[in-house]
């Protein structure tokens, strides 16, 4: 059986093909990059514009690398939401109309569970109960899994996500479109200690995350001390902000762990490419006895192997591909478990 996984939740447009042994046999992801720094943000019309463009191209690159014609292509998958409305119809309506032509399944995820599959796409063997970490410029959630395809959210943000936070900072220092990766590199040169930064605190006890606090204190200490890229405390600012967004991570995931006592850690999302993140988040697993589990780069940031992956997990889960086509895109969290959120 061989899947063909669409995403389009943001910027990205990424085709990838998995047989039934989760092998990829290709997976291409098309960045918007280029676009959107001018503007330090994803503009979403341009997005979908772009969307539009690019998806036959991507697809057609996809099946070709794959080795594989269209019709060899025996399932699709497609992200449903939650994402921007307008690229996810783009995504959403081009695998309707392939399953459609070609009389095949089309299974629909969810992009966060996607994200949460992607650390299984190298890992099958994960010891449950897990505690998931998902960092994107969307979204800071935390989930327990029991099991895969079983889980329970447990946290998210109030505000900001982690990635937005630092896109934003980075836009706000003229760094460029997407600011994580540039704040990433430059980071690495900083000295971490030498500004400190309040972290978030929920008064209610929850596991929610919040960084729109965190984003304003930072706005201030730039304006207040003149932070620029040409002040000598450029990088240490960068280094000081990022461990902030890393410490206030790690300490809600410390207060997780002693709530639900998991096995395992997996840490998710396009965030889940900073390299000072993952060796925190490493270390600080690793005291505590677990196994981390963080995907290669390349599908810690949106891409359609996760999306294909997870609609192979739910097929040999049980789930029987449906050849109805009335479905439609969500653009916010719903609420989990999905099995509810797919019914509405
Ligand atoms: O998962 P993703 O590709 O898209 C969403 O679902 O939102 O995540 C994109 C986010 C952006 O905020 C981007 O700045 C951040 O991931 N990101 C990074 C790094 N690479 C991507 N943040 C920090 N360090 C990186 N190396
Ligand atoms: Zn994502």
């Amino acid at each position: 059986m061989n899947v063909l996984g669409i995403e389009t939740s943001c910027d990205e447009t990424s085709a990838s093909v998995l047989n039934d042994d989760f092998r990829i046999l290709s997976n291409i992801v098309l960045t918007q990059d280029e676009i959107h720094a001018p503007f330090g943000g994803v503009v979403p019309e341009l997005a979908s514009r772009q969307h539009i463009t690019s998806i036959v191209y991507v697809v057609q690159e996809c099946l070709m690398r794959a080795g594989l014609t269209i019709d060899k292509v025996d399932v699709y998958a497609v992200t449903q939401g939650p994402g921007l409305i307008g690229s996810l119809l783009v995504g959403l309506s081009f695998a309707k109309g392939l399953a459609y032509y070609f009389e095949k399944p089309l299974v629909v995820v969810d992009h966060l569970e996607a994200h949460m599959e992607s650390a299984f796409i190298e890992n099958p063997k994960v010891d449950f109960p897990a505690l998931a970490l998902v960092v994107s410029g969307g979204h800071t959630s935390s989930f327990l899994m029991k099991k895969k395809l079983d889980y329970q959210l447990i946290g998210k943000t109030r505000d900001d996500a982690a990635g937005e936070a630092l896109d934003k900072i980075a836009k706000f220092l003229d760094l460029g479109y997407p600011g994580g990766p540039v704040i990433d590199k430059l980071a690495e040169k900083g000295d971490p200690q030498k500004f400190s930064f309040a972290l978030p605190h929920m008064t209610d006890g929850s596991l929610d995350f919040s960084f729109s606090g965190l984003k304003t204190a930072a706005l201030k200490k730039i304006k207040e001390q003149k932070i620029s890229k040409s002040s000598p405390l450029f990088v240490d600012f960068l280094a000081s902000f990022e461990m902030a967004v890393i410490r206030a991570l790690l300490g809600n995931l410390t207060q997780a762990v002693k709530l639900f006592k998991p096995k395992s850690l997996l840490l998710c999302g396009g965030v889940a490419r900073n390299k000072k993140l993952r060796k925190h988040f490493t270390e600080f697993t690793q005291k505590i006895r677990l196994t981390p589990f963080i995907p290669s780069p390349e599908f810690c940031t949106d891409n359609a192997a996760m999306v294909a992956a997870l609609a192979l997990e739910k097929i040999k889960g049980g789930m029987k591909p449906s050849l109805s086509l009335d479905l439609n895109a969500y653009p916010r969290l719903p609420s989990f478990p999905l099995s509810t959120a797919q019914k509405k």
